[in-house]
This record gives C-alpha cells, structure tokens and sequence, in this order.
C-alpha cells in the first residue's frame, strides 16, 4: 500500500510541475555529475592515500583539502561513503576499489575506546554503505564491535550517550548533542543483525530522553543538553555550533530531522513519527524562498548571513524517507519540498568547473570561524543519498 502511495505521490508531483516524468531526467543528470565529480576527485587524489580523508575546499581553491585519519575526525567516514553512494549509480569497478580502500583505512577505530559519538557517523557512511552493497561479513563486524564502542558512552542515569568526553568539565555536566542521533542508526542495526537487543535499548532511552529535553515547544531543538551525571537531572539547553542557546542551528535541526525519522524506521513507533514531524515543521515554516537555510535561523545578518548547504542537503534525504511513513498529502508536500531543496542545490551551489566537490556554500562551524562558505564532504555525502533514495523512491 505504501509503494503504491509513493507511487501516486511522485505521479502528482510530476503533474504539478507540468510535464510527465522532469525528474527522471534531471535525477539522474545530477547523479551522473556526482558521479563525474568523484572520479575527477579521485583523479585529482592520484597516487590515493587511503589514509588522507578529504574534508572540505575553501572558496578560493580548487582540490579537496584533506586531513590524515585518526580518532578525532568526525567527518571520515563521509568521503568513502560518497564512493559508495557513486559506485551504486555507476557500477564503476575502481571506484569500488577506491571505497573499500578508504573504508578500510578506518578499520582501527574498532580496536579504541571511542573519542567521543561520531563513531556511528563515521563508521555506518562507510562500512554501513559498503555493507550494504557487498554484504562482505568483515565490514559487518566492524559496524558491530563500533556499535560496542558507541555504547560504552551510554550513562544509565541519564539514559542517553556522551557526546563528548573531552568537553564534561567544559559544559559543567553529562553532554549530548542533537547530532548525536544519527549514531542510533549503528546501534539499531547493530541489534537487528546480531539479535542481541542491547544496542537497540540504549538507541530507544536516548530517542527518548532526547525527545523530551532537547526540543522547545515549537519543534526547534537545543543544540546541546547538558545532564546531571549523577542524578541524570537535566540541567539546561544551550549551543556549540549554533548562533545563540536558544537560536535554531540549521544542522542541529537537520539531525534531529533525520534521526527521528530513522528512528520511526526502524522501531514504527509513532511518538518518533510525530517528533520527526514537529522538527521539520518548524524548519520548513521558517525557510527562505529558496529553501537552502541560513547557518542558523536566528542569525540577525540574515538576509547576509552564510547559507548552509549541508543542512539543506540532509533534510532533503530524511524527507524524501518521511514522505514514505505518512499519510497521501503530507507526503506530497515533503516529496515537494525536498524536490525543490534538491533543485535549489542542483542549480544554484553546484561547484561545476570551480572544484570536484558536489556542492559550494556550507557552513561548518560558524562560531568558531571554521568552514564558512566551503564546499564540505558531508554535503555532498547528504546530497547524493537524498538523490538516490529520491531515484529509487521514482523506480517503486
Ligand atoms: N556533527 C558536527 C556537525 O554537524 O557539525
């Protein structure tokens, strides 16, 4: 009945656009530029050095920027997982080969204690996409052993993971960071491949706690909540990356957007369902026209403030899985509004000629000075999953 939907959905979204079948056409021409910009990427990279992770191009340059692996990089796992995505719409060989080598130059993080939470981002974009194409049972039992790293963060008292260890003295407490559940996803998996329901309890307890401390009445999320270790009493709400502790971080609301909707996938429990949607009414209520978000909502340059190109990018592919698990008009209008995110993107921040990166205009971490205005890899790694699940959501 859903397929049939969805099926429905994209057939009346095609007739509201006025032609038959536009985004057949223009879905794979920007798949075919992804694909086309990675290989120029990989070419650029030649001799490859698995052990050098591209992370982002400042406006004025032309190559990826790349940073050597290691236990404190969080964004690692987005590059392999970009040769992935690319690999399943070309079925280019070498560029397999390229992703199993930057895969499994991130193998050692299994055998450390986790740095902190970003385990889960770096190791499901990377293993978890490559497991999920090749089924290779080695790449299995990585995303398992980093799902029993990920939970020696989880504090009882509270019922949520450490985000960051390093930063307890700092925040004054127990921290957790809405970014934090994209991490659920390994431990979710974690359970349903290995039976063991451990992984997939903690991933529910800190769903829930992070649903009932880290939002506002209207849907828009706290980018840090901080917790009482001890006693597990919440203490306050406040930022990190964002403009101020009660300002709407674009990428904050992002994550909770695509968290809570992957965790209704893999749970159907409705109370994730309706968070998913009160975070993404309030982000789509206070868009601009063009639906590419400021780096936080509440920035008082706006209209001069940075865009945030990312944000844009990993809401467009959680709604592009939401419309899936909701009613027939709702899910025209999400279908709708990614369509027109991924659109805005496809015309206006490609990088074309400029770099090998996907998108321009990014916004990393905005208080601290750092990646304002880039091309970022987790972008592109956002950008191209939304385009192929938007492709395969056509295909049903
Ligand atoms: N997880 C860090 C960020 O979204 O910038």
């Amino acid at each position: 009945m859903k397929k049939f939907y969805a099926f429905l959905m994209v057939l009346a979204v095609s007739l509201s656009l006025g032609c038959s079948t536009p985004e057949r056409t223009w879905l794979d021409e920007a798949l075919d530029y992804c694909a086309a910009q990675s290989q120029r990427a990989l070419d650029e990279l030649q001799p490859l050095d698995y052990t050098l992770s591209p992370r982002n191009i400042a406006p004025d340059a032309q190559h990826w920027s790349t940073r050597p692996v290691s236990k404190e990089l969080w964004t690692e796992g987005f590059w392999p997982g970009i040769l992935w995505y690319s690999y399943e719409h070309s079925g280019n060989a070498a560029v397999r080969t390229a992703a199993e080598g930057y895969t499994e130059a991130l193998g050692f993080l299994k055998d450390m204690p986790a740095y902190d939470h970003d385990l889960g981002f770096i190791i499901f974009c990377s293993y978890g996409n490559g497991y999920r194409l090749t089924e290779n049972p080695a790449y299995k039992e990585v995303i398992v052993a980093i799902a029993d790293r990920i939970i020696e963060l989880y504090n009882p008292q509270v019922g949520t993971l450490l985000s960051w260890p390093r930063e307890v003295e700092n925040f004054g407490g127990h921290n957790t960071i809405m970014d934090n559940m994209i991490n659920l996803e390994t431990l979710f998996w974690a359970s349903e491949v290995t039976g063991d329901t451990r992984y997939a309890a903690i991933a529910r307890s800190h769903a829930d706690v992070t649903m009932q401390y880290h939002f506002r009445e209207d849907g828009s999320s706290y980018h840090v909540a901080v917790y009482n270790a001890e006693s597990g009493a919440f203490e306050r709400g406040c930022t990190h990356q964002g403009y101020a502790d009660d300002s709407m971080w674009a990428r904050g609301q992002a994550w909770a957007i695509y968290g809570y909707t992957m965790c209704y996938r893999f749970t159907q429990d409705p109370r994730y369902l309706a968070m998913a949607q009160k975070a993404t009414d309030i982000y789509l209520k206070r868009l601009p026209e063009d639906h590419i978000p400021y780096w936080d909502f509440d920035d008082p340059r706006i209209p001069n403030a940075p865009r945030d190109a990312s944000a844009a990018a990993v809401v467009a592919s959680a709604l592009v899985e939401l419309s899936g698990y909701v009613d027939m008009e709702t899910s025209a209008h999400y279908l709708h509004e990614a369509e027109t995110m991924l659109r805005t993107l496809d015309t206006a921040y490609r990088a074309g000629e400029q770099s090998p990166a996907f998108l321009l205009h990014s916004t990393g971490h905005h208080p601290a000075g750092s990646e304002i205005d880039y091309a970022i890899v987790y972008a592109d790694y956002y950008y191209i999953e939304a385009l192929l699940r938007l492709k395969q959501l056509n295909q049903q």
